[in-house]
Parts: C-alpha cells; structure tokens; sequence
C-alpha cells in the first residue's frame, strides 16, 4: 500500500496508508477521511483552495506521471503556479506536477509526500 505522508508546518506531520490502486479515492477524500484539514471549498477543481505540493519519497521507483485535466491546468496556471510551457514539458516528458489540486489527484500506489 502506498504512503501518504501530510505534512503542514501548523501541525504535526500525519502519515496515512491508502488503498492501492483502488483510482477512485482523491487526495482530498483520503484527507478527510484521516481528518487532516486541507483547506477546501468546491471539491471540483474550481476554486483551487485544495492546491497542495506532491513529491515523491519512494526510492524503488521512478516518478509516474499524472494527468491533468483541463479543469487542473486551468486552475495552477491562473494560481501562477504552472506555465502552459511547464504544462506541455511535463506532457512530453511524462512526469507529474509537484503542484496539484487534492480534490482531482487520484491516490495511486507510489509514496508521497504532500505538503498544504
Ligand atoms: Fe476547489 Fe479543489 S476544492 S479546486
């Protein structure tokens, strides 16, 4: 089962397992589920209150890349946190971005840390 650490410097570092490979079960659920306080409001990729960083710490794999929908890339490119460059490099180059929305990123079975 993958790792998800939360990490907040206002609270102590929570790390949760979540289910693997289950590609239903977003960030935000598991969040909720554990009672870690992500901020939120839409929970449909709108707003970008949920905007958290992802990082990797599994050592035994490289990073799998993830889709962005539409909805994602228009939000972290408004929030200045994505270019339509970073956007199309990290297409190409199949690797995930480190800045995601928790609402629409589907837990999948790699360690990570996410920082919000
Ligand atoms: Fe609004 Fe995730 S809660 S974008």
């Amino acid at each position: 089962m993958p790792l998800v650490t939360f990490s907040n410097p206002e609270y102590k570092d929570k790390t949760v397992y979540a289910v693997a490979g289950s590609h239903t079960e977003t960030l935000l659920k598991l969040a909720k589920e554990h009672k870690i306080p992500v901020h939120h409001d839409c929970q449909d990729g709108e707003c970008g209150n949920c905007i958290v960083r992802v990082s990797s710490v599994d050592s035994k794999q490289q990073r799998m890349g993830y889709h962005l929908t539409d909805k994602e890339q228009t939000v972290l490119r408004h929030l200045g946190k994505l270019t339509k460059e970073d956007i199309e490099r990290l297409a190409l180059d199949d690797m995930p971005s480190e800045w995601r929305l928790a609402c629409q990123m589907i837990v999948r079975d790699e360690d990570i840390l996410v920082e919000y």
